[in-house]
């Protein structure tokens, strides 16, 4: 897949419209508590203001759905991304309309305007034809670096393109290329670990990986419902019921194929969730009022065995309730092993870049992943709306 990208045009003295995704965590106040996604995209906004064009950003911050929600404005991401641009962000109160035409045309090279929250207008999600004419007034080249959102098909980050020329950004070229390059061409071994509570989650992802892979490790509150499925009872642990079907079908078709999989050993069992109350057994030893919180040692060894020989690893869900101490050893692990030289790592997903930021990781894998839902979409091998637009003929 090959993109156009901002490298491909002249863009000074330009309007550039930038779709970046700062969805960062808020608190109650609406301060940014995480500015991984903000920083991401710093290359990108440098690099047009460098070659002297007018940066117009525009994102969404959580789900207002269609209406104005004070502590999601995109105040304090203005504030934050000043901080680390080092110069001034403005800041318009919507995200169309004449008042912010009239903060567009006052824009001189080199300033930077950030647009209020997509999604107080509900047209933003219904990918609204107008709406999306309207952003697109706001500029002469269009430029998409929300990989983020890469997966849903909005006016922001698919309708603008119908009227200005698009191109990635790239924070879009790198996510791209490292995601569509483990699914095209990766070093073998090649192996996917895939953790997180919901099987629901995993399924398109497992199906597809199913083709390229040459063995999964499971863990996390996932792997129950597949244990669930080898016939173990587990206790009080998170079982997906609906899925316990589908967990032994695909276990069947994965070891029939001669694709490994491991499932764990052992786990770290707590009851109710009480971190001082935890004792290591294998999955037929779980006892009813005990749940399994983290994999066992036993596990973690196999597992990063395993991963000390691969070549490629894509990593998706914490192996365990990694926010509790005694239940992130599992996480850890895993996380280290990626960190091995020679091995391309690639992360997705918000809580497992969570525990690559826990143990001061994040900047030790091949590359994390700043799309959760975008990143195990195109690993699905779904073609994400946001990339499609990008696209060279
Ligand atoms: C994300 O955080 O996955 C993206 O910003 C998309 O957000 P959404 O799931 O609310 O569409």
């Amino acid at each position: 897949m090959s993109l156009k990208t901002i490298r491909d045009i002249s863009l000074k003295d330009k309007r550039i419209l930038v779709r970046v995704d700062f969805n960062v965590p808020v608190d109650e106040q609406g301060r940014v508590t995480d500015d991984a996604r903000i920083r991401a995209t710093l290359p990108t906004i440098r690099y047009i203001l460098d070659q002297g064009a007018k940066a117009i950003l525009m994102s969404h911050l959580g789900r207002p759905k269609g209406k104005v929600v004070e502590k999601l404005r995109m105040n304090d991401v203005a504030r934050r991304l000043g901080e680390l641009l080092g110069k001034e962000v403005q800041k318009a109160d919507d995200c169309i309309g004449p008042e912010v035409e009239q903060a567009v045309s006052r824009l001189r090279p080199g300033d930077v305007l950030l647009l209020e929250n997509l999604r107080f207008h509900p047209e933003e999600e219904a990918n609204d034809r107008e709406f999306a004419r309207k952003l697109a007034s706001l500029g002469d080249v269009y430029v998409n670096d929300a990989f983020g959102t890469a997966h849903r098909a909005h006016a922001s980050t698919a309708g603008v393109a119908e009227f200005l020329p698009a191109y990635a950004g790239f924070l879009m070229e790198k996510e791209v290329k490292a995601l569509g390059g483990i699914l095209s061409d990766p070093g073998r071994p090649f192996i996917a670990v895939l953790g997180g509570a919901k099987v629901a989650d995993k399924i398109g992802v497992l199906k597809n990986l199913v083709e390229k892979v040459n063995g999964f490790l499971l863990g996390g509150g996932m792997a129950n419902t597949f244990l669930r499925a080898e016939g173990y009872s587990l206790g009080d642990s998170l079982v997906d019921e609906e899925h316990v079907e589908f967990a032994g079908e695909f276990l069947d078709g994965v070891r029939r194929r001669g694709i490994e999989v491991e499932l764990p050993v052992d786990l770290v069992i707590a009851r109710d969730g009480d971190e001082a109350a935890t004792k290591v057994v294998s999955p037929r030893e779980v006892p009813e009022g005990w749940r399994a919180l983290d994999i066992g040692p036993k596990t973690v060894e196999r597992f990063t065995l395993i991963l000390g020989n691969a070549r490629t690893v894509f990593w998706n869900g914490p192996l365990g309730l990694f926010e509790k101490d005694a239940f992130a050893r599992g996480s850890e692990a895993i996380a280290r092993a990626l960190t091995r030289p020679g091995i391309v790592s690639v992360v997705g997903g918000g809580d497992t870049l969570a525990v690559l930021e826990k143990f001061g990781l994040a900047d030790k894998v091949t590359h994390a992943s700043t799309g959760g839902g975008a990143s195990l979409e195109f690993l699905e091998g779904r073609e994400l709306p946001g990339v499609a637009v990008l696209e060279k003929e």
